[in-house]
């Protein structure tokens, strides 16, 4: 096994359904709201856990499309804790952590907006880790847009020919490589509309974890399992 160390197969892009908060604050006899503090403070070391084992891409899937359901009060404290990790993400320029938002960002608070957008210019020279949030995210949602600006283009003449290729680049994720692996802890098993075009070739890994407990220890599960998955790509 330790021989074999040295060549251990390590993915570029983790994906990460950030799932259980309200599990865990359940479990506690707590308010859900303090789920997503912890879970938020995980995600803060999950990115530098990650960086550290030298994952060049980490998406986690913060809020969806269909996250909205919630109730109002619920939907305002993630959007808080967004708004507070915002705040303090300037030091991701120190840690080299380089930013990026995929979702639809039009139905956030302008402000929110404006810090988004600012942490990735800040940011936008980074060479260590990339953590991108999925936030308003719905894998359903980036294929609509992106059919609807290409049947745009269509109809003013401007697409030759639609590929996979094509079609990728109009996703959120254009110019990021696909996910090797997608992990969700919390004990749930399917994707909740997460990078559904991307996930074509993904490895998965379900654990029971819930998110707010996610430690070192889960990354490390994560990367052995991966290192052990034989990936076929529909070839012998
Ligand atoms: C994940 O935890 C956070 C978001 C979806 C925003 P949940 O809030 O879904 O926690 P559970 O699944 O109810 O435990
Ligand atoms: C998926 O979790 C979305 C995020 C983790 C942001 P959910 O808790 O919303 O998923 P379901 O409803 O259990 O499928
Ligand atoms: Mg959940």
């Amino acid at each position: 096994m330790k021989e074999k160390d040295a060549e251990k197969a390590l993915p570029v892009h983790v994906g990460l359904i950030m799932d259980g908060n309200g599990r865990w604050a359940k479990r506690r006899g707590l308010p859900r709201s303090f789920g997503h503090k912890k879970g938020a403070d995980t995600f803060t070391k999950a990115v530098e856990w990650f960086g550290n084992r030298g994952v060049k891409y980490l998406t986690v899937y913060a809020f969806s499309t269909e996250n909205w359901k919630r109730p109002k009060e619920e939907i305002d404290g993630i959007m808080n804790l967004l708004d507070e990790y915002l705040d303090k993400a300037d030091n991701n320029v120190e840690k080299n952590i380089k930013t990026v938002f995929i979702g639809d960002r039009e139905r956030l608070d302008k402000n929110l907006q404006n810090k988004m957008r600012h942490l990735e210019e800040e940011t936008s020279g980074c060479t260590g880790i990339t953590a991108i949030l999925a936030i308003n995210y719905g894998g359903r949602d980036e294929i609509v847009r992106a059919v609807r600006e290409i049947a745009k283009e269509a109809k003013y003449g401007k697409v030759n020919e639609i590929t996979e290729e094509y079609i990728g680049n109009k996703l959120y994720t254009a110019g990021i490589p696909d996910p090797d692996v997608i992990a969700r802890p919390s004990g749930e098993q399917r994707l909740s509309n997460f990078l559904l075009w991307q996930s074509a070739y993904s490895e998965f890994i379900f654990m029971d974890t819930l998110w707010p407990d996610f430690s070192e220890k889960d990354v490390d599960y994560i990367l052995d399992e991966y290192a052990k998955r034989n990936r076929r790509f529909g070839a012998l």
